[in-house]
C-alpha cells in the first residue's frame, strides 16, 4: 500500500494562556518613629508596644518592595518602565520619608501610629494613583521593618 500523503497546515494555531506576571522594584530608606497611641498612658503604651514606645524614638532601615501586575507591552516587552517606577518610589516614599522622624514630619503619622502595617497602607495609598487599571497595576507592597519582619499589603486585601 503506498504511503498516504498527509497535508500539514502551515497555519499556526495560537494558543493563548493567560498567566499573571509580576515585576518588583526594591528601594530602601531609613526613618525613626515612636510606636505609641498618644491617647494612652506611657504605661499602657509600654504594655502594648514595649520599648518601641520610647518617647525619644528609635530608627529602622526599611526596605520596600513594590510589585506591579500586568502583561508586557507587545512593542517594548516591558510590563512597566522600571526607571519610571523607581522615580515614583523616590518621589512618593524615599524623598518624603528617608531620614525623617515619621511621627513629627510625615503625615498622617502625626495622628496614625507608624507601625509597619500602617506604613505599608500609607505607601499603597501614595502609589496607587500612578498606575492605570487595565495596564500595569499595583499588586503588592511589601515593607521590611527588619530583616526578619515584613508586612504585605496586597490588591486582594484592598478591593477583594
Ligand atoms: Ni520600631
Amino acid at each position: 500500500m503506498p504511503p498516504r500523503r498527509i497535508r500539514i497546515s502551515k497555519a499556526i494555531r495560537r494558543i493563548s494562556i493567560m498567566r499573571a506576571m509580576f515585576i518588583t522594584r526594591r528601594v530602601e530608606f531609613s526613618a525613626s518613629h515612636i510606636c505609641a497611641n498618644p491617647e494612652w498612658s506611657a504605661e499602657r503604651n509600654f504594655a502594648v508596644y514595649g520599648p518601641a514606645s520610647n518617647p525619644h524614638g528609635h530608627g529602622h532601615n526599611y526596605a520596600l518592595e513594590v510589585t506591579l501586575e500586568g502583561e508586557p507591552d507587545a512593542a517594548t516587552g516591558m510590563l512597566f518602565d522600571l526607571k519610571r517606577l523607581k522615580d515614583i518610589l523616590t518621589e512618593e516614599v524615599v524623598e518624603p520619608m528617608d531620614h525623617r522622624f515619621l511621627n513629627r514630619e510625615v503625615p498622617p503619622f502625626d495622628h496614625v501610629v507608624p507601625t509597619a502595617e500602617n506604613l505599608a497602607a500609607e505607601i499603597w495609598r501614595r502609589l496607587e494613583k500612578h498606575f492605570t487599571p487595565g495596564l500595569a497595576r499595583l499588586s503588592n507592597v511589601r515593607l521590611y521593618e527588619t530583616e526578619d519582619m515584613f508586612v504585605d499589603y496586597s490588591r486582594e486585601a484592598v478591593s477583594g
